[in-house]
């Protein structure tokens, strides 16, 4: 695991965008595995102010997106589907057919996102936030690792968490769809951003804390290709 901290949390997302940026140019086909929450926003800011330059094409990637909640409406500004339109989708020149969030409510549907990944060729490059409490897509800590796409009970910390984009804590979705720990460990390169202090616990326990579901993303020690770019916030407890 390469583990690199930089001065603020914009920096370290631009560096998530300016791996991106390296992974289109060097295949333009790129198979992306795309993450949301306010983390990766300055990545795909950068993404696209590189793509209205005229320097980085999107026009063969393809995506797939970590996760959606279960029961909301995709035109809810909220959705997972909305801030992937307002945040990269309008604003490059991605093809409509290229683009894949998971949308299924039925272990039917969430296994043929997961065939649809496999056909695609697998992702080459996974960008991921974290949740306070280590989950990784909507992976929750929990008794296992789920390989597969499923359908995922919130955790109370991740409603609470996420509650700030919501009107009260009792809008927040329960449930999610969220591709499995199989899926994302599978991707080529894995590139996790992890900003503020809330998250200095989670990037600790997932750098240097035992291997368990109880925190989903230590099982990235064992990724072959996993960057870390973190604030000094989020690296907190990594320099004490
Ligand atoms: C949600 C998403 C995760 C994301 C996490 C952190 O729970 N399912 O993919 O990493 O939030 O979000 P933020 O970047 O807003 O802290």
């Amino acid at each position: 695991m390469e583990f690199h901290v930089y001065d603020n949390a914009r920096a370290a997302c631009e560096a998530a965008g300016a791996l991106i940026m390296a992974q289109i140019t060097r295949k333009g086909d790129s198979v992306l595995g795309l993450a949301t929450g306010s983390t990766p926003i300055p990545a795909y800011e950068k993404l696209v102010g590189w793509h209205k330059e005229g320097i980085l094409s999107f026009e063969h990637v393809r995506t797939f997106n970590l996760d959606e909640y279960v029961g909301i409406d995709y035109a809810n500004p909220l959705s997972y589907h909305a801030f992937m339109e307002e945040h990269l989708f309008s604003k490059v020149n991605l093809k409509r057919k290229n683009i894949h969030l998971p949308d299924g409510h039925s272990a039917t549907e969430c296994q043929a996102y997961d065939r649809m990944i496999y056909e695609a060729g697998g992702i080459d490059l996974q960008l991921l936030g974290i949740g306070r409490n280590g989950h990784i897509g909507f992976n929750e800590p929990g008794k296992e690792f789920v390989y597969g796409t499923h359908i995922v009970t919130l955790a109370e910390s991740t409603i609470e968490a996420n509650a700030r984009f919501f009107k009260s804590p009792d809008e927040v979705p329960r449930q999610a769809v969220s591709m499995g720990i199989g899926t994302i460990m599978s991707a080529r390169c894995v590139v996790l951003v992890a900003t503020g202090k809330e998250k200095a616990d989670a990037v600790y326990n997932m750098i240097h804390g035992p291997i368990t579901p109880e925190v989903p993303c230590s099982i990235l020690q064992l990724h072959p290709c996993c960057v870390v770019l973190t604030d000094r916030e989020a690296a907190g407890r990594m320099e004490a």
